[in-house]
């Protein structure tokens, strides 16, 4: 695992789109694994940029979701299609047809989770994938547990998220409840992972949980057992 912490948002941002450039150079039809959030909306906007410089081609990319909300149509603007729309695939020219975002209306949930892990494995694996951190140590909605789950699947989202989420909706009571999340073992299965986080609770949260023991209490450090991680934060 390579910790690289930098001065600050820019940077974290700057660095973190370097290396998604370089995969979809290297690999014109890679599969990239892709987070909401904060985090990722600096590095979104250099590929954005880099795409409008002529610098990119998302012609042949796929890209899969990390998460969803339960109960979120894709046109509804709080849900991770539509921040994704919003952020990444209506600026650049990745074809629609080829973006997977977890369905979270979908009449039968667990039906969809099978079939987005199914999906997955179709597209040949991860090439490199995207992770924000919550700070409760959740990497996409794998919440602190008693154990890590492999496979995509309906998540009860803790407190301290709904809490940390609610910033984006007008009242905490409109942040869903439920969310469907990729599992640990496709984020695990992924030839390369990027973390990236900014903030100093975040900060102190990568360097106590990546100096401690693996345990699905804080689900981000089973990323010490992959054997190419980055992680690139700051204060
Ligand atoms: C989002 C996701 C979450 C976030 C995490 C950090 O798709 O999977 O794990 O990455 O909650 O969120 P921000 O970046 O908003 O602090």
């Amino acid at each position: 695992m390579r910790l690289i912490k930098v001065k600050n948002y820019d940077e974290m941002s700057e660095r973190a789109a370097m290396l998604i450039a370089a995969q979809v150079q290297l690999k014109p039809d890679a599969v990239l694994g892709l987070a909401t959030g904060s985090s990722p909306v600096g590095t979104y906007q250099r590929l954005v940029d880099w795409y409008k410089a002529g610098k990119l081609d998302f012609s042949e990319i796929r890209s899969v979701n990390l998460d969803e909300y339960a109960g979120l149509k894709g046109t509804d603007p709080q849900s991770y299609r539509y921040f994704m729309e919003d952020n990444l695939f209506s600026h650049v020219n990745i074809a629609k047809e080829n973006t997977y975002v977890p369905n979270g209306t979908a009449e039968d949930l667990v039906a969809e989770c099978g079939w987005y892990d199914a999906n997955i494995k179709k597209l040949g694996g991860i090439d490199l994938q995207l992770l924000g951190i919550g700070n409760n140590g959740h990497i996409g909605f794998n919440e602190p547990a008693d154990c890590f789950i492999e496979g995509t699947h309906l998540v009860d989202l803790e407190e301290s998220t709904i809490q940390a989420n609610a910033r984006f909706f007008d009242s905490p009571d409109e942040v869903p409840r439920q969310a469907v999340t990729m599992g640990i073992g496709s984020i695990m299965r992924a030839a390369k992972v990027l973390l990236i986080a900014s903030g100093e609770t975040k900060a102190k949260l990568i360097e106590h949980a990546f100096a401690g023991p693996v345990t699905p209490q804080i689900p981000a450090t089973v990323l010490k057992l992959h054997p190419d991680c980055t992680v690139i934060y700051c204060e």
